[in-house]
């Protein structure tokens, strides 16, 4: 993101020549102006007849800056409500790289009679292409929680949805191979990285949650990749938004609900994860996920999966094991899916989701074709990276 440059006069400092707290509200307002004469113009907001009020400013001083300072400011947008965005504002002195002071501004658009109307969408693009240049793992707050999402590169986009008790890290060599599309990969809520509130867990939230996160990066449809429980999800997704998915790959998921036996067991895991922590659960999901080549030839990827899942906040363990022991059975929409590109992929050692069990849910998905990763169990984006990269451009490139 190119930051913006700004030099501190003596006529915005204090008595005793520090940059003066008042004077940053105007820095911080040049600073937002020269983004935008940057980038789309100073007029995006006069050509779409709306006006970025102010509703409410959060500054933090976190260090005295003098004349003749010249400060770095970085803008980047941690909100995107339909009428309302937040902008946080971070700026550093170039010398010593010093954190100067931080700031949000909340701002509600409005038309020229006051009224709030939606956030020009314009806007919305050309702050989310912004991000996508970074390339980093960004922070952004959807249906009120702190989720961490890795965007990667440019191009029609591609959302990952990983499993439980996972993280994005699953997709690490699909988005790092896949140039040409923009890769995003999120950690769910309660999992890896983002925020684990005790309670709000099921396959609407995690799916509403990716529509808003996929709102806020300004991206409109995206070639859905789930993996198991992520499967659950993207089936959920779909049912909401059809319209955003140009295509669909399962990856070791299934589209039955849970059987009663299944529920209770979920249940019963719950219970385990509350007394005895993630690391338990670790202990007794790893040899279930991973396959038994893995299991016998690959410590380091038994160790990194371990570790992952001994890692997930119990509050999210919990709230997944909730969402997926009342998710609903997907199989009826599998035929109604005739139209959408789908490519399943199965590890040909999975005793979870079986190739068998992949091998009739791609027969019910009209057009779906079927690829087995050999010597994976049920994470062959992990166990079998290089061969799962491939199946998922092969399919990507005769997407039409
Ligand atoms: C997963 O990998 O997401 C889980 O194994 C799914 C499940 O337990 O149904």
């Amino acid at each position: 993101m190119t930051p913006i440059l700004l030099t501190v006069y003596p006529d915005e400092c204090d008595v005793f020549g520090h940059l003066n707290q008042a004077s940053f509200l105007s820095l911080f307002e040049r600073a937002r102006w020269e983004t935008l004469r940057a980038g789309p113009g100073m007029g995006l907001f006069d050509r779409t007849g709306t006006w970025p009020a102010v509703r409410k400013t959060t500054i933090e001083y976190h260090a005295s800056a003098f004349p003749g300072d010249v400060l770095r400011f970085d803008q980047d947008l941690t909100h995107l409500g339909r009428t309302s965005f937040t902008m946080r504002q971070v700026a550093r002195r170039t010398r010593d790289d010093a954190l100067i002071a931080t700031a949000e501004f909340l701002f509600v658009c409005v038309n020229r009679k006051g009224r709030p109307v939606a956030v020009p969408r314009e806007f919305n693009e050309f702050m989310a292409a912004r991000r996508r240049a970074a390339g980093e793992v960004q922070r952004r707050t959807v249906n009120g929680v702190s989720l961490a999402v890795e965007v990667r590169g440019e191009g029609p986009a591609v959302l990952f949805v990983h499993g439980y008790p996972l993280d994005r890290s699953i997709w690490a060599h699909q988005m790092a191979a896949l140039e040409g599309w923009c890769r995003i990969a999120p950690d769910l809520r309660g999992m890896g990285q983002s925020d684990a509130p005790d309670l709000g867990y099921s396959m609407e939230t995690y799916a509403a949650d990716l529509a808003a996160l996929l709102d806020m990066l300004g991206v409109d449809d995206v070639v859905l990749v789930g993996l198991s429980m992520g499967g659950y999800v993207a089936f959920e997704f779909l049912r909401r938004w059809r319209g955003r998915v140009r295509g669909l790959v399962l990856v070791d998921t299934r589209a039955e609900a849970d059987t009663a036996d299944a529920k209770r067991s979920r249940d019963a895991v719950a219970a385990t994860a509350r007394e005895d922590g993630a690391e338990a659960i670790a202990e007794a999901m790893l040899p279930k996920v991973l396959g038994a080549s893995t299991l016998a030839g690959s410590p380091a990827t038994v160790e990194r999966v371990r570790a992952m899942m001994a890692a997930t906040p119990v509050a999210g363990i919990v709230g997944a094991l909730a969402a997926m022991r009342d998710r609903p059975d997907s199989s009826a929409m599998l035929p109604g899916l005739a139209g959408l590109p789908t490519l399943v992929i199965v590890g040909d050692e999975d005793g979870l989701t079986p190739p068998a069990r992949a091998r009739s849910m791609t027969d019910a998905i009209p057009g779906a074709n079927l690829v087995v990763i050999r010597s994976s169990g049920h994470l062959p984006t992990l166990e079998r990276p290089v061969e799962t990269t491939d199946a998922i451009q092969a399919f990507l490139g005769g997407l039409p």
